[in-house]
């Protein structure tokens, strides 16, 4: 019982000498802390008999409320009493002028997706989604991917753990899931649902397996489809035309070259007066050539119809496909794609600034 009365007596000696709030603290583990003081006593009454134990531990537990009272007493003059600056306890300054709120801005490339969305939908387009998981059968087969197309190759396209392993060369089983490598399929879930006539732009995330100064594993592409009776390849440039003026300014020119996508017939790639050198052929970007391929396009081919139970006597149509990465690093003129996905506050706030 002495031990008891000695140590009430250190902690007011101690309380007494501690100025602030760190000594204040210090000073509760130095007591009341696990290994404290106080802990020290209640591990000793182990070897004291029954009646001694109680009046021991009476006493103990009366020490502890004490000092955690004194305690809160001591902390709570401190904060009404301490100086400005004082240690350990909050100050605040009223007279400091109020933090900004932090508000962030949409993802240059959201900001991009949407405005490509906007220039279509005023032209009369729906917008529609589909699944990121695709079956080998919307990603390719519906599409008139032939089975031995490269890009169905393991090495192209992610293919997951709980699908059937393509075998060899080219994907053969029609219910493999797989990550999209494009958002072409979106026509076919949307001609499965809809009957023509239909106008659709469907932006969305795709993979493939790519990695390196140009390409990342997972980018952006919007996909747009126009299907109804008597859609001309007319149509196509007519309507890209005015994507490309809306898109980079009026002054924009364009141009058609033929190319070849199993799903489009005939195909075609569309390019854009460089938006750096204004096509004056002197920059790395169009590698002075004056133009820069920014989509790919063509007429919905008749084997796409068929695997989707339209009649392709009787419709036609006209589909395109574009990289929102692509477009997005040329109007704000940047030239490494990663960027995008660097997380850098500063690139991000640069070009979020003002939108
Ligand atoms: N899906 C094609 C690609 O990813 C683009 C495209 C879409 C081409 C629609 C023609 C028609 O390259």
């Amino acid at each position: 019982m002495s031990a008891i009365a000695d140590l009430r007596e250190e902690f007011e000696n101690r309380l007494a000498r501690a100025q602030d709030g760190p000594a204040l603290e210090d000073l509760r583990i130095l007591f009341l802390g696990r290994k404290g003081h106080l802990a020290d006593q209640f591990k000793q009454m182990g070897s004291l008999g029954p009646e001694d134990r109680r009046t021991t531990g009476a006493a103990l537990n009366e020490l502890k409320i004490h000092c955690e009272r004194r305690l809160k007493e001591a902390l709570g003059r401190m904060a009404s009493s301490a100086p400005a600056g004082g240690r350990g306890v909050e100050q605040v300054d009223v007279t400091l002028p109020g933090r900004s709120v932090h508000a962030g801005s949409a993802h240059p490339l959201i900001t991009t997706q949407n405005d490509i969305c906007e220039i279509f939908r005023l032209a009369g387009f729906d917008i529609e989604t589909g699944p990121e998981v695709e079956t080998d059968w919307y990603n390719f087969g519906a599409l008139n991917v032939p089975v031995d197309h490269p890009a169905r190759d393991m090495h192209d396209t992610f293919y997951l753990a709980s699908s059937t392993p393509p075998g060899g060369q080219g994907n053969k089983d029609p219910d493999a899931y797989l990550l999209r490598t494009h958002t072409s399929p979106v026509q076919i879930h949307v001609m499965e649902r809809q009957k023509p006539p239909l106008r659709v732009i469907a932006p969305g995330r795709v993979y493939r397996r790519d990695d390196d100064i140009s390409h990342t594993p997972m980018f952006h592409q919007v996909e747009g489809l126009w299907v109804d009776e008597g859609v001309t390849l007319r149509d196509l440039k007519g309507l890209l035309e005015y994507f490309a003026k809306r898109m980079f300014g009026e002054s924009t020119g364009t141009r058609f070259r033929p190319s070849f996508f199993p799903f489009t017939e005939p195909s075609l790639e569309m390019d854009v007066s460089c938006v750096i050198c204004g096509g004056s052929r002197q920059c790395r970007t169009c590698k002075s050539s004056g133009w820069l391929e920014i989509l790919g396009a063509g007429m919905v081919h008749p084997e796409v119809f068929r695997a989707v139970g339209i009649d392709p006597g009787k419709v036609t149509g006209l589909a395109f496909g574009m990289g929102v990465e692509r477009i997005a690093m040329l109007r704000y003129a940047i030239d490494d794609i990663h960027q995008f996905y660097d997380n850098d506050l500063r690139f991000l706030a640069d070009l979020g600034a003002g939108r």
